[in-house]
């Protein structure tokens, strides 16, 4: 036995080791093939021997599929934000300000500053305790778990000159090369794309799901110590150790005394910085000495030892040739700039989203107006400003279109909002189109053999013109149009007839009411149960549902206020579609709880409290929401009450969790 232990001990050793080499040191001694050979071996031990189990193995980094929602925690110290600096002459009056204050020499330790999502670990005796988020600043999110996965991050220190307990901040980030490809595949999915590496970074840090966030390959460098018992009596050093203890910590620190070394840091970092592998937005010069950090102190939002220079964003300019205008699915009419082609941040720049028509009188173009295009920290490029310099040769102002480009209906503007809405919605193509192409999506009725090209084409035929159409198209009709054989038809009249089983949330989201995604459709199934419910549902119950606000439910009632769309619904239900939720769709019904009372206690990681009450209920059991004599079973989740637990003890109520729950009803 001591043997095994001493095994398993052994494989975790060396796979930290390896692990480290490998991520932080960018140095792998072993090959892949033999790390996944050691840890499948330690995997299979861990299994056979759960008594040496280790919340910080290595072999935790693979993730868990176990979903929770998070638990917040309050922060040791507040996580304060930086003051940010846009100008060298800025970082002078910092500089200028210190001086005065500390009336003695001091150091200057400039770093990058790096542009992903902050996180602040606990170390006990050299093991991850707990990871937080930013949260408010004084309290964050338990991402503990998530934060694991992350191969950068040591879950056991090496050496052995750490502090018994401290705090170390850093950033959380998405390389750019992971960022791409997770937005290709993302694009293919249709879902929607992160803007930046820093939403992905966040994102992914706030997924429920810990082998997902595995997968998404997260890095992460540290800045900052925290704690009573730091090594060195400076923050340099202190980061030095921390790189000691198998910390990712910056190569690009440097310590500078004079201002004019900060400048010659900030000038050859806003070039180099581009071939890094992550996001820079900035420097942050930071006090060296922990005393005089302490002698300046902070003011309510930020320390007065510290400062952030903000890159500026890279920015072009370029000829407007002109302005053309998209209409989307809903109707919304979006101006788009055509830019003579120019590069920056190392892409090439055609178009601009102008977004709205008060951002384009606020700029107040003019075509062939020379303008400034930006790419900061968003991905799509933005015109900033017009370059007045070559006014004289501009032509002319630019006016938002009064008439939509593809129908020549007059545009709408509802109030309060910034768009323009064309609101010909049954005759103009691209809306028609739209509302194909998202019926027919792959979150929606998932409609396979049919695509983007076949709707077109089958709409300029005239052979299509609402969506339940779709559902009377006739194969031998189909199967003489040209570039479609009876192979495809068949293909397409297959998914058609797949789609009929599409379970009743996923219609409602189909049928493309503006505001109503996926998640919202889902919440009005739920409450719902069935078409004519949500139809007659008044603006109170429509609003009384978690989740859907003032906008969504007028935009529902709406909806539903027009006869076409009733009329649609009720073809769609005539040729099958699932306008209901079938109780047995959860195949669970039963009275295997029959005269059984439970009490819900704690957080719950297969199904959340509600479903675990849908669930007694559609057994025949009955929820009650105190414990007493008459309570048959306390089903207790992670964290029950203390008085809860106590109290079911002392009256001899049977305390079950999850697994054993699920086992009863099934
Ligand atoms: S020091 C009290 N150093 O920028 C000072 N922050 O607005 C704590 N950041 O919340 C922060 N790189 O998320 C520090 N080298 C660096 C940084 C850095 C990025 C982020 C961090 C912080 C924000 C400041």
């Amino acid at each position: 036995m001591e043997n095994i232990k001493e095994k398993i001990e052994s494989l975790r050793n060396q796979l930290h080791q390896h692990n480290y080499n490998y991520y932080v040191l960018n140095a792998p001694l072993i090959s892949d093939f033999d790390f996944d050979r050691m840890m499948r071996e330690l995997i299979e031990l861990e299994s056979l021997h759960p008594e040496f189990s280790d919340k910080n193995s290595p072999s935790l980094r693979v993730g868990s599929d176990i979903s929770k929602s998070f638990q917040q925690f309050n922060h040791k110290y507040p996580m304060l934000s930086l003051s940010n600096t846009y100008s060298e002459q800025e970082v002078a009056d910092f500089y200028e300000r210190v001086r005065k204050l500390l009336e003695e020499e001091f150091e200057i330790v400039c770093e990058l500053k790096y542009d992903g999502t902050s996180i602040s670990l606990t170390y006990i005796d050299g093991e991850l305790h707990q990871a937080l988020t930013r949260g408010d600043g004084e309290k964050g999110d338990d991402v503990t778990e998530n934060v694991k996965t992350i191969r950068t991050i040591p879950l056991k220190l090496q050496g052995n000159n750490y502090p018994h307990e401290f705090e170390i901040r850093g950033e959380i980030l998405m390389s750019w090369e992971v960022f791409n490809s997770l937005n290709k595949e993302r694009e293919l999915a249709e879902e929607q794309l992160f803007a930046n590496p820093r939403n992905a970074a966040s994102g992914t840090l706030k997924l429920q799901n810990s082998s997902i966030v595995a997968e998404r390959k997260l890095d992460a460098y540290f800045y900052y110590l925290l704690g009573d018992k730091l090594p060195s009596p400076n923050h340099y050093e202190n980061l030095q150790h921390a790189a000691s203890w198998g910390f990712k910590i910056s190569d690009a620190t440097k310590r500078c005394q004079k201002l004019n070394e900060i400048s010659d840091f900030i000038k050859y970092w806003d070039l180099e910085r581009k071939k890094l592998p992550v996001a820079t937005d900035g420097i942050v010069l930071k006090i060296n000495s922990l005393e005089q950090q302490y002698t300046l102190g902070f003011t309510a939002k930020s320390p007065r030892w510290a400062v952030a220079y903000k890159f500026k964003a890279e920015e072009a300019s370029t000829r407007l040739n002109s302005v053309s205008y998209q209409v989307g699915r809903t109707g919304a009419i979006t101006p788009v700039a055509n830019l003579d082609p120019i590069q920056l941040s190392g892409t090439v720049v055609k178009r601009a989203s102008l977004h709205n028509a008060d951002i384009i009188s606020s700029l107040d173009l003019h075509i062939g107006d020379f303008v400034y295009v930006e790419k900061g920290g968003e991905i799509i490029p933005k015109i900033t400003r017009v370059d007045l310099n070559h006014r004289h040769l501009a032509g002319e102002k630019v006016k938002f279109i009064t008439n939509c480009p593809e129908c020549g209906q007059k545009l709408i503007r509802i109030e309060g909002e910034a768009a323009h809405y064309c609101p010909n919605e049954d005759y103009c193509p691209p809306q028609i189109k739209g509302k194909f192409e998202h019926f027919i999506g792959r979150k929606a009725m998932n409609i396979d053999g049919l695509g983007s090209e076949t709707i077109d084409l089958f709409f300029r035929l005239g052979l299509i013109n609402s969506v339940s159409d779709l559902y009377k198209l006739n194969r031998s009709e189909i199967s003489q149009l040209e570039r479609f054989g009876s192979k495809s038809a068949d293909n397409m009249l297959v998914g058609l007839e797949k789609s009929k089983e599409i379970p009743f949330e996923r219609v409602l989201f189909a049928l493309g009411i503006r505001y109503v995604g996926e998640t919202v459709a889902k919440k009005l199934a739920k409450a719902f149960r069935n078409i004519d419910s949500l139809i007659s549902a008044s603006h109170d119950e429509l609003v009384s549902v978690d989740e859907i606000g003032e906008r969504i439910a007028q935009s529902i009632k709406l909806y539903f206020s027009e006869e076409k769309h009733l009329s649609l619904i009720q073809e769609l239900k005539l040729v099958g579609l699932q306008f209901q939720i079938f109780e047995s769709e959860s195949n669970l019904n039963s009275d295997k709880l029959k005269d059984k009372s439970f009490v819900i206690s704690g957080l719950f990681s297969i199904y959340s409290r509600d479903e675990y009450k849908s669930l007694i209920e559609k057994n025949g059991g009955k929820n009650l929401t105190s414990i007493s004599a008459k309570t048959d079973f306390v089903l207790a989740g992670e964290n029950m009450g203390p008085s809860k637990l106590e109290k079911a003890q002392k009256l001899g109520v049977a305390i079950i969790h999850e697994k054993e729950f699920l086992d009863m009803i099934n």
